[in-house]
């Protein structure tokens, strides 16, 4: 039997997927450690043990010697992949409890994933209109649909690396397999304000589309902060002050470019859609402490913004809120309160 839980981002990425991933992996066991979307676009921040680390393509399986695998429906530059491992491996050589892990012989791509070229870079560099973290994403999954891209099975340097995952889940006996989301529900290319938007999908339908059963699903969870928080060109962030202090109280700057995310109220309406859409079973809200932090309650519901009193207030508004929007996916929410757990 094939049992899958998900990890999926809700709204626009950057809402604790590493830090979520990382907890399950901790508590879990699970046999595999699929990333299901996404490309050296992506940023996780991780925290194991104290340390700091920040993973793109690689999925957080690594920390806990979970064999780790880039699923199909992701995109691969070659050289970005060997850095990667590269970069994290001299990490956990310094750590006490990672140097005896091997990145290397842990890291799996599915055959069919489509690659990035430096030209597919040098043309993403471009870009002035959407904001891309260019890193090729655009113009490489233009070429995969058009059916001119090269596959990672044809490419000798990642031949080492090449597995059919879909395959050999279906050949075994039993297996549970983290999914780890990319970007966020709004950044879907089917879902998103196009064309502020990612070019690949990352809403739950990037389970299927990495071959992965879709009644094999069991838990999935969705990502969100107490606020909202973009990157890109199309304008987010709203006129109210406080969204620069929730900024930098926040560390809002993206762990892929370092760009200064936009901050906008979490958007009840919006997120009740995705929750929806993505059939989440565990909702988890985090940074809770910033909001504590600055004295800031507030939310939109309707197109209006709410201010709340207190902490309490805030959260059992939500809660009832999503009680009778229909959500009845839902079977619990957490809220988080610190980067290092849920
Ligand atoms: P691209 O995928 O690099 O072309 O970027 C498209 C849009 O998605 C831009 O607004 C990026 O800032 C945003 N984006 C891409 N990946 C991520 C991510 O992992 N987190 C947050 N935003 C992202
Ligand atoms: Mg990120």
């Amino acid at each position: 039997m094939i049992r899958t839980d998900v990890v999926t981002d809700l709204l626009w990425g950057d809402n604790g997927k590493g830090k979520i991933t990382h907890a399950l992996l901790k508590n879990h066991k699970y046999d595999y450690c699929l990333k299901l979307a996404g490309s050296a676009n992506a940023g996780h921040t991780i925290y194991h043990n104290g340390d700091k680390f920040v993973t793109h393509l690689l999925p957080a399986g690594i920390f806990f010697n979970v064999p780790s695998v880039i699923g199909r429906n992701c995109l691969i530059h070659t050289e970005t992949f060997f850095n990667e491992i590269e970069v994290l491996q001299s990490q956990f050589n310094k750590h006490d409890d990672l140097k005896k892990i091997d990145i290397k012989s842990l890291v799996k791509i599915d055959t069919n994933t489509c690659i990035i070229t430096d030209d597919h870079i040098a043309e993403d560099s471009k870009d002035t209109t959407i904001g891309s973290t260019k890193r090729g994403v655009g113009p490489a999954s233009r070429d995969k649909y058009a059916r001119t891209s090269v596959q990672v099975q044809n490419v000798s340097e990642l031949k080492p690396f090449v597995i059919d995952f879909p395959q050999i889940i279906q050949n075994k006996k039993d297996v549970s397999i983290l999914g780890e989301g990319a970007q966020g529900f709004y950044l879907d290319v089917n879902f998103g304000e196009y064309p502020y938007v990612t070019s690949t999908h990352c809403s739950l339908a990037a389970v299927p589309l990495n071959g992965i059963p879709i009644s094999s699903i069991s838990r999935i969870y969705g990502a969100i902060k107490i606020y909202s928080t973009y990157v890109g060109k199309k304008e987010f962030q709203g006129q109210d002050p406080r969204f620069d202090l929730i900024a930098e109280a926040g560390s809002e700057y993206g762990s892929t470019t370092g760009r200064r995310r936009q901050v906008n109220w979490l958007d009840m309406d919006k997120l009740i859609y995705s929750l929806k859409i993505n059939d989440v079973t565990d909702l988890i809200i985090s940074k809770i402490d910033i909001f504590r932090k600055l004295n800031i309650f507030s939310l939109i519901k309707d197109g209006e913004v709410f201010e709340f009193k207190n902490e309490n207030s805030l959260k059992e508004f939500i809660v009832h809120d999503l009680k009778s929007s229909g959500c009845n996916s839902i079977k619990n929410i957490i809220f988080s309160e610190s980067p290092y757990e849920i």
